[in-house]
């Protein structure tokens, strides 16, 4: 796939739903992709309608025969979707066809063997790919060449960053970490928003505190070269307020929950993948 970097390369997005949709209008936005070689293949008529008005590429349905024309096809349908869809594909990819999957939970070789196709890339991003401040593990089929990885891999950056993994079982932990991170993240946020208004402020000004907060201490732990325990140790002096909260944290057993739940996400993950 070396010589159809950029806009020459035609992409397939299967299933245009928020995701499909984040991609559609990542790839414009780098040039990375015309919309002139962009297929979007949708089977919900509305939404098929909607995608039309938008004017971002060709819309069209699953069973289209220039699908089978792509550099490239995007699964990015429900992973309970995929096995009405796998049939309807499995004729028509093409021999040199890459397809990266984004579906959570299907491994690369269910849908290699489902597709009767070895190119398969299996990506999982995180919520923050609509921002362009994703962060997206993906992994590869062993016949998968290096080319074709980069050139994915080229895709996938325009949604955020990437960490390419050789071992597929990573995907797991990927999706415990980043996945479902900014659930945690949010969770966290939560709770120090309801504790702004115990305090007596309003939710509007607890908001604003917190979210500046995190915003903040982000650009620090991004810059500064420092290990996390030091970064506390910084804002923390002995016998002050962030000490004082911190007792009550590692009393409740805060740090090991978070990590045990998280931990447990990765294995939920991965009992999920067995179906
Ligand atoms: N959202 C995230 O943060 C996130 C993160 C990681 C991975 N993912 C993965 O991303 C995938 C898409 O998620 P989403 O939230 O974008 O889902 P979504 O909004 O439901 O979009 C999927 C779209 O695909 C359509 N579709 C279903 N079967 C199809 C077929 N055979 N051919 C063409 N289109 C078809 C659906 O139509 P109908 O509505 O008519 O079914 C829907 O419009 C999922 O597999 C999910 O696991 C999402």
């Amino acid at each position: 796939m070396s010589h159809v970097y950029f806009c020459s390369m035609k992409v397939t997005i299967i299933g245009c739903g928020n995701m499909g949709l984040v991609y559609a209008r990542a790839f414009l936005r780098y040039n990375i992709v015309s919309s002139e070689n962009l297929l979007l293949a949708e089977k919900n008529e509305a939404r098929r309608d909607e995608l039309q008005r938008m004017n971002i590429g060709r819309v069209v349905i699953t069973s289209a025969p220039e699908i089978g024309k792509s550099d490239l096809i995007i699964l990015a349908v429900k992973p309970q979707d995929f096995a009405e869809l796998a049939p309807k594909l499995s004729g028509i990819i093409g021999k040199n066809t890459t397809v990266l999957s984004i579906m959570a939970g299907i491994t690369i070789d269910r849908i290699a063997g489902d597709l009767n196709h070895r190119f398969v890339i299996r990506a999982m991003p995180n919520s923050p790919v609509e921002v362009g401040m994703g962060m997206t593990g993906f992994s590869a089929h062993e016949d998968v060449s290096l080319e074709q990885v980069r050139s994915v891999e080229n895709l996938l950056a325009t949604t955020g960053r990437t960490v390419f993994f050789e071992d597929e079982k990573m995907l797991d932990a990927v999706t415990a970490l980043s996945g479902s991170g900014p659930a945690y993240f949010y969770y966290i946020v939560r709770a120090m928003v309801q504790a702004g208004k115990e305090m007596g402020m309003t939710e509007a000004v607890a908001t604003t505190l917190v979210k500046q907060t995190m915003l903040g201490s982000f650009q620090l732990i991004n810059n500064a070269a420092k290990p996390f325990d030091e970064l506390i140790k910084t804002v923390a002096s002995k016998g002050g307020t962030t000490e004082a909260a911190l007792f009550v944290f590692e009393n409740g057993k805060m740090h090991d929950t978070l990590v045990k739940g998280i931990i447990r996400a990765g294995e939920r993950s991965a009992e999920l993948s067995k179906g």
